[in-house]
């Protein structure tokens, strides 16, 4: 069976790709430094602790494991401390995947799959937004992102044997159905996290952020994916390239929206809480609606969601939520 290296694979989405990939019979070795990933999230193959930005480590490591495949999630994710810290973003994110590509050619491992972000349109002007869509981060984070893409496209026009697939990641949110691996960072942002831990008591209030957007009702609209969805599309995507499949980019959401609002009424559905809710101003850098068109994952790949179901995606990362904070 083929050998995969999963730098990042401690990490929220890393680690239900890691899932995903043991339990179709890859080899999976995970190289993180384990600054936001966790050792116990890692269900399949090896963990070896290390920075990516360390050659002689890498060297190593790909002199031992020879792999088939590179799937790449390590990388910095808050956007708001990109805003505030770029350059830790333009080394963590574009810096050191550079680093990993140099030292991936030099082994001769040419099958490269990159998590990407929807934060490359910016505030795309058509929704549901398409892969052919202009590319306008806006902020350092959806940038260090868009210029790894645009290495991994020169990459590939110079040298025909390298094949990547990107995948723009839309809102990932939920939890491994067996509620074994989650979300675990220290300080998390996203809006669906942030709720129920509020309905657990962790925080006081959930702070919306605006409600004066151009939409029905007024809050920004996401597309919500359940990450082992993610993850499977993740898989097809590394046995496409396995097969000889061609370079590619695609879109993972499920290709409808769902506004801040709505996704608070599902989260007080499903705990039983009643989350208080305060007005707060608008976030920088939100953009009022971004949804997939995820209609060229689906007819390349064939990839079919299985969890498009928010109550779903908010019920799994409420099992968790209860499990991590034993409530
Ligand atoms: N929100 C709140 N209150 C919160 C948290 C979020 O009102 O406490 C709102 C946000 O303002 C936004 C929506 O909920 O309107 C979703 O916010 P998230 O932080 O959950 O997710 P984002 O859409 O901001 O982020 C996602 C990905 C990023 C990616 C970005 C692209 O997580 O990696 O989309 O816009 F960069």
């Amino acid at each position: 069976m083929s050998k995969i290296l999963v730098t990042g694979g401690a990490g929220y989405i890393g680690s239900h790709v890691v899932k995903a990939l043991g339990e179709q019979g890859y080899e999976t070795l995970v190289f993180d430094n384990l600054s936001t990933g966790n050792d116990w999230a890692v269900l399949s193959g090896r963990l070896v602790r290390g920075e990516l930005a360390d050659r002689p480590t890498l060297d190593r490591l790909l002199t031992e494991f020879r792999p088939d495949a590179v799937i790449h999630f390590a990388a910095s994710i808050v956007v708001s401390e990109s805003v505030a810290e770029p350059l830790k973003y333009y080394r963590n994110n574009t810096a050191t995947t550079l680093n990993l590509l140099e030292a991936l050619r030099d082994y001769g491992v040419n099958r490269f799959i990159f998590s990407s972000t929807a934060a490359v349109y910016g505030i795309p002007e058509v929704i549901p937004v398409h892969e052919r869509a202009p590319l306008a981060p806006i902020n350092p984070y959806g940038t260090s992102k868009m210029m790894t893409e645009l290495v991994l496209r020169d990459l590939a026009e110079a040298d025909p044997a390298f094949r990547y697939v990107a995948l723009r990641y839309f809102n990932v949110a939920g939890a491994d159905g067996g509620n074994r691996i989650g979300q675990a960072y220290k300080n998390p942002t996203h809006l669906i996290t942030r709720a129920l831990k509020t309905a657990s008591g962790i925080y006081p209030e959930l702070q919306l952020f605006g409600a004066d957007y151009d939409t029905p009702d007024g809050t920004c609209i996401r597309d919500y994916i359940h990450v082992d969805d993610l993850a499977s599309a993740h898989v097809l995507a590394l046995e496409s390239l396995l097969a000889g499949g061609s370079n590619a980019i695609f879109n993972c959401g499920y290709g409808r929206g769902y506004s801040v609002r709505e996704v608070l009424d599902i989260a007080k559905k499903v705990t039983g809480v009643d989350i208080p809710v305060t007005l707060a101003g608008r976030r920088d850098g939100d953009p009022p609606a971004l949804v997939a068109d995820s209609s060229l994952i689906q007819s390349a790949l064939g990839w079919r969601p299985r969890h498009d179901d928010l109550e779903y995606i908010v019920g799994t990362a409420w099992a968790w939520e209860r499990k991590i904070t034993g409530k």
